[in-house]
């Protein structure tokens, strides 16, 4: 395997597949960073419901059960305004235009508006704006007549992120508190300058918050609460879930097989040496949008995708893989493999110190041989094929979700994670993978977890299928999808009751 001849047999017989087209470009491209941008474009069939984490869910349930309802149906025929802060290529428009896509899926009439756009024509701008349109979403003014009529008349108002916040007294004024009621806030930060009055002091009010993890939802409660003096609404966690698309390359054997392969060879590492991978994504980006990119690929290099900053721990998990070698150079009596490092996110050319310390690091211990560094990529699967064990440094407490967490139990793989944040929710220690603490503290911990898992094979799959059974139990997409729907009624009902006791 892995000869061009096996592979173009193997392709032949799975003409079917979209995964082979994905694997023919892997062979075809000499670099892997090339490699995993095209793969990301190319693998999505660009029109209708196939791709997206939301809409997939409603061919995968009617494909099982006939006849099953999808869990949105209820939105049929739904006036939704979705309120974005911006519109960029950053995680939460990104989430919110799925949503958008997903209830146009079930027939809901979706209005969206951008409180702060750019005042020059932006390409990014455009591109986003035309894909809405072509599905049927309308796109209007933010600060207009229009956009104050349908927040009146619409069922239901998603506010996404905190900072949205600005919109309501600028756009409904003295009618915020009718708005209310049905506002659905969906918030992603969890950095102390969005606890501020002047953004959220409205929350209280709202029908509802939904957050991405149980930490982040309580870091929101504490600082609302000590820091403004005020309370949150009634507070939905949405875990994430996997895409359909990414559940099957990672469950393809013979697709993974490959791109291992391929991935390994560009790094220098043999087949049987070991492999611990710091990936850090902020956000995976979902097949659905990967037609956008297309549009957009000349901006590429404007994207922040994936990258090294401090808050993601890369510089203790270096320190702790330091660490670890030495454990095992000093019990010689250790069997082990050659170990390597991944950091999957790096930028040599942001010329930050921090890429600096990382690189100067690896020089001081002589680890240049071992240690690889990888440019942010776009598409994380081909990384995840390719190691051994995830390691999920992040170190905030009030981390989100990680999404690739649950994206690396699905590639079977064991988790190394800090006891903080929504890594606690994923991974369950000692069963999915070994949790250490945050900080300075963990690094020995995490060492001496990297020795364990690299002198222990049986662990590694035990954990690996552990982590895997887990995120089918609970972090599917179709698990998520049953989980917005559930908010959304709950928000309907809560908006009815209301109207009915003011009127
Ligand atoms: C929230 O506050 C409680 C009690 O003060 C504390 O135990 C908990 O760790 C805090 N959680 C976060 C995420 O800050
Ligand atoms: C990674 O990025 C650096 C700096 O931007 C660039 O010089 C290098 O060629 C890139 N490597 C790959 C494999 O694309
Ligand atoms: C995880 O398990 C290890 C080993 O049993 C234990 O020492 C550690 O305290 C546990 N960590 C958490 C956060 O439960």
């Amino acid at each position: 395997m892995g000869k061009p001849s096996s592979t173009s047999l193997w392709l032949t017989t799975q003409k079917k597949k979209r995964w082979p087209l994905m694997i023919l470009l892997v062979l075809s491209v000499s670099t892997v960073g090339m490699i995993l941008v095209r793969s990301a474009f190319d693998s999505c069939s660009v029109n209708g419901n196939r791709c997206g984490r939301f809409v997939a869910e409603k061919e995968e349930t009617s494909g099982i059960k006939i006849g099953s309802p999808n869990p949105l149906g209820f939105m049929k025929s739904k006036l939704v305004l979705l309120v974005s802060h911006e519109l960029s290529l950053s995680g939460g428009p990104l989430l919110l235009m799925e949503l958008a896509f997903l209830l146009r899926g079930v027939g809901a009439e979706v209005v969206w508006t951008t409180n702060q756009k750019p005042v020059e024509a932006d390409e990014v701008v455009n591109v986003l704006e035309h894909k809405m349109l072509d599905r049927g979403v309308k796109v209007i003014s933010a600060k207009s007549q229009k956009a104050l009529d349908t927040a009146l008349s619409a069922d239901l108002v998603v506010l996404n992120t905190a900072v949205a916040g600005k919109w309501l007294d600028a756009v409904l004024k003295d009618n915020v508190r009718k708005v209310l009621p049905k506002i659905l806030w969906w918030i992603h930060e969890m950095r102390g300058h969005y606890f501020k009055a002047e953004l959220v002091k409205h929350l209280p009010f709202v029908a509802g918050a939904m957050i991405d993890s149980h930490a982040t939802a309580e870091y929101w409660k504490n600082r609302t609460h000590d820091r403004l003096g005020i309370k949150m609404p009634k507070t939905y966690v949405v875990h994430l879930g996997n895409s359909k698309e990414l559940m099957e390359v990672a469950e393809d054997s013979l697709a993974k097989k490959v791109l291992r392969e391929q991935v390994r060879e560009s790094l220098g590492v043999q087949s049987d040496d070991i492999l611990f991978g710091i990936i850090n994504s902020k956000l995976s980006i979902t097949f659905i949008l990967y037609s956008i990119f297309k549009m957009i690929k000349n901006l590429l290099n404007l994207l922040f995708i994936t990258g090294v900053s401090r808050g993601k721990g890369q510089d203790l998990f270096l320190r702790a893989f330091h660490e670890s070698l030495e454990i095992i150079k000093e019990t010689k009596k250790l069997e082990v493999s050659k170990m390597h490092a991944v950091v999957v996110g790096s930028d040599m050319s942001a010329q930050t110190k921090f890429e600096t310390e990382l690189r100067r690091f690896v020089q001081e211990k002589k680890l240049q041989k071992v240690v690889h560094f990888v440019n942010k990529t776009m598409k994380v699967a081909p990384y995840l094929a390719a190691i051994d064990v995830l390691v999920q440094n992040s170190q905030a407490r009030g981390e989100c979700f990680g999404r690739i967490t649950i994206e690396a139990m699905a590639f079977k793989l064991p988790v190394l994670g800090t006891a903080a944040g929504g890594t606690m929710e994923i991974v369950v220690n000692r069963t999915t993978g070994l949790l250490h603490n945050a900080g300075k503290e963990g690094v020995s911990p995490l060492a001496r977890n990297i020795v364990k898992l690299a002198t222990n094979v049986e662990m590694r799959t035990t954990m690996g299928k552990k982590g895997y059974e887990r995120v089918k139990e609970m972090f599917m997409e179709h698990h998520m999808s049953h989980r917005i729907a559930s908010v959304l009624r709950e928000v309907l009902q809560h908006a009815k009751v209301h109207s009915r006791t003011t009127k």
